[in-house]
């Protein structure tokens, strides 16, 4: 078996003085997508923001590409090839598209910035036909897409998204999932939390679902999309069953 692109191991993780995430543990093979399911405030920002390095860590290790990574610093994982996409807006409202793609690839040098911004327009073509609109004017969902593609600029070896189809009409959601899609082919694992879960399970290989800061299920995301509980709490019910294997 190839090693786990990320490994999570007995991770309690949260705020302060509070643990919100307990007891976590999974594994994600390099190259695949995993969806990141569960209601509101079950956790799953709070453990991506923990693989990410943005919260409080209180017990358990997370090993990325065989190194444990828990003490480092954001800045650590990113140069390490973990990028981060949070919930909700962009960064420099008032910037043109073509400046915040600037903005995030500044780490770069000039030519490697000019192909890393060419590659990340050719993902989202959308950028070119907004390239000297304020970020700030763009839609909720066009600012989401920016945001990703900033973050693609650094290349990174495992894309954390939460909820990257938020505010998107449906056309624009199954770019995004087309896109997360092309992302993965090409080497990336990704780690996904998606209010879109039926649109998350059909482009995932895996699911995990998140009660009250536990992983309450774990499987393929055919399993989990056939799981009887799933089906009612997050699928409305009522979704056709589909093949396994
Ligand atoms: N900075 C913070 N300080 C203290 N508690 C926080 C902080 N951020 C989040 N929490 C709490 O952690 C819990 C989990 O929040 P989290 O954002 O991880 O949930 P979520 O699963 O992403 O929910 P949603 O689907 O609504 O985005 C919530 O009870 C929330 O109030
Ligand atoms: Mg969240």
């Amino acid at each position: 078996m190839t090693a786990p692109a990320l490994e999570i191991m007995e991770l309690t993780a949260g705020y302060g003085e509070v643990p919100i995430v307990r007891d976590f543990s999974t594994a994600l093979p390099p190259g695949s997508i995993t969806t990141l399911i569960g209601g509101n405030g079950a956790g799953k920002s709070t453990l991506l923001r923990a693989i990410y390095g943005t919260n409080r860590i209180f017990a358990g290790h997370i090993v990325f590409d065989g190194e444990e990574i828990e003490r480092l610093a954001p800045w650590a994982r990113l140069e390490l090839g973990i990028g981060f996409v949070p919930q909700g807006r962009c960064n420099f409202p008032l910037m043109s598209v073509a400046e915040n793609l600037k903005m995030g690839g500044y780490s770069l040098a000039a030519g490697e910035r000019r192909e890393a911004i060419e590659r990340v327009v050719e993902t989202f073509p959308m950028l070119r036909q907004k390239w000297s609109v304020p970020a700030g004017n763009l839609s909720g969902g066009e600012q989401q897409i920016l945001e990703t593609a900033m973050v693609l600029e650094t290349d990174p070896a495992l894309l954390l998204l939460d909820e990257p189809s938020l505010g998107l009409s449906p056309k624009m959601q199954n770019e995004v999932f087309a896109a997360v899609r092309r992302i993965a082919a090409s080497g990336v694992t990704v780690l996904i939390v998606e209010q879109n879960v039926h649109g998350a399970l059909i482009i995932s290989d895996r699911a995990i679902v998140m009660e009250l800061g536990r992983k309450f299920l774990e499987g393929p995301a055919v399993a989990v999309r056939n799981d009887p509980r799933i089906r009612e709490a997050y699928l409305g019910g009522n979704i056709k069953e589909v093949a396994t294997g």
